[in-house]
């Protein structure tokens, strides 16, 4: 149960929280749908996200990650130009801003400085804002106009799975309600709850195969130094949390690239037996995608390939079945959950409370 505080049979709350996913998605389409499709969320603040000429996403660590996921939704879904920065950056550095922003803060724990400092300044501007946060009476929640919350229950393994794909569950609630409002065609046509419930059973088959993940964790990353993951697309944002996940709990030297980018430079630290790990959860780039895993397999990196059933190949490691390409990251990442997980439970390393980490960090 995603609320009960005790790790019940699990070791650790960072496995049962993975364990909690599908549950947790299902409770968010029951949250903020109902049996017509129709979503339930404040009608107010669409009207005020429909008046924006551009959304700003700020985020920290893997909130940055779901915000990225969030662009791919929002700009496709609502036409909206998106924009995802980081907090701690962003606050000192503000571009030039679009006449009419729109300031959307991602934050599991809703008490993230970084984060915090940025909607204090921008509401001396008056721009509107919204929290997305886990918990109801955070400061980012209280001090924004909006908040909408994720019901993923107590997140309490510091490095963050269940929040992430909530994150982007309720996103992709928000931008389809908003791109039905503004009579935006790809939003009339994605069947969110529908899409969210096939993403809930995907998520729930990866799950089901957590046997077999842990002999790939063993055989790719336990005795490695370094690991790198590749995509393109959502694919890439994909890499970039799949890597945080391996350093936080593993302490791997981890990194997310575009697929494409490897070859410009980083293609330099493949070895034998380098483990790569590449998504292919985009058609339009499963190709390219491909041909840049030819590139560092002839310089001897051990490849794993992630890709959804359609875009499959006779000897990808792991599968998941056909969703949205918008939403497939919420299926895709949980393997690379698992593998963070076995590896450092491997190693030692205790996977609820990192070294040097900290859940939510409240200074700048
Ligand atoms: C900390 C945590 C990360 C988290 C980040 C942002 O660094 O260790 O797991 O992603 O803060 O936290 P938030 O609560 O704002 O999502």
């Amino acid at each position: 149960d995603a609320n009960d505080l005790s790790k019940g049979a699990y070791d650790s709350y960072m496995l049962k929280e993975i364990d909690e996913q599908p549950a947790v998605l299902r409770r968010i389409i029951q949250t903020y749908t109902n049996i017509n499709g129709d979503i339930n969320m404040s009608s107010e603040l669409i009207e005020r996200l429909i008046q924006s000429d551009r959304l700003y996403i700020v985020a920290a660590g893997t909130s940055y990650h779901a915000g990225l996921i969030g662009k791919s939704l929002f700009e496709q879904l609502t036409d909206i130009p998106v924009e995802v920065v980081l907090a701690s950056e962003f606050g000192y550095h503000l571009p030039k801003l679009s006449a009419h922003p729109f300031f959307l803060f991602l934050s599991q724990s809703g008490e993230t400085a970084d984060s915090r400092q940025v909607l204090v300044k921008i509401k001396k501007q008056n721009y509107p804002s919204l929290t997305i946060t886990n918990v109801a009476d955070s400061t980012l929640s209280r001090e924004a106009d909006y908040t909408l919350l994720l019901h993923a229950g107590p997140e309490i393994a510091v490095a963050s799975t269940k929040a992430y794909t909530a994150q982007i569950a309720v996103e992709s609630l928000l931008a389809k309600f908003l791109g039905t409002a503004k009579k935006i065609e790809a939003a009339r046509q994605f069947d969110v709850r529908q899409e969210l419930s096939l993403a809930a059973t995907g998520m729930q088959s990866m799950i089901d195969e957590k046997d077999y993940i842990s002999k790939l964790a063993k055989k790719y990353f336990y005795n490695q130094r370094t690991a790198f993951f590749i995509g393109r697309g959502n694919g890439y944002y994909l890499s970039l949390e799949a890597a945080l996940k391996l350093k936080e709990v593993s302490y791997l030297h981890a990194e997310g690239f575009a697929a494409g980018e490897l070859k410009h430079g980083t293609i330099a630290l493949i070895e034998q037996d380098t483990p790569v790990v590449a998504f292919v959860t985009e058609a339009k780039t499963a190709d390219h995608t491909r041909s840049n895993v030819q590139e560092v397999l002839s310089r001897g990196a051990k490849v794993l390939i992630i890709s959804q059933e359609n875009l499959v190949h006779p000897n990808d490691q792991l599968t998941f079945p056909v969703i949205s390409e918008l939403l497939n990251p919420l299926v895709a990442i949980i393997p690379t959950q698992l593998f963070a997980y076995f590896t450092a439970k491997a190693r030692g390393n205790n996977v609820d409370q990192p070294r040097n980490l900290a859940k939510s960090v409240t200074v700048e």
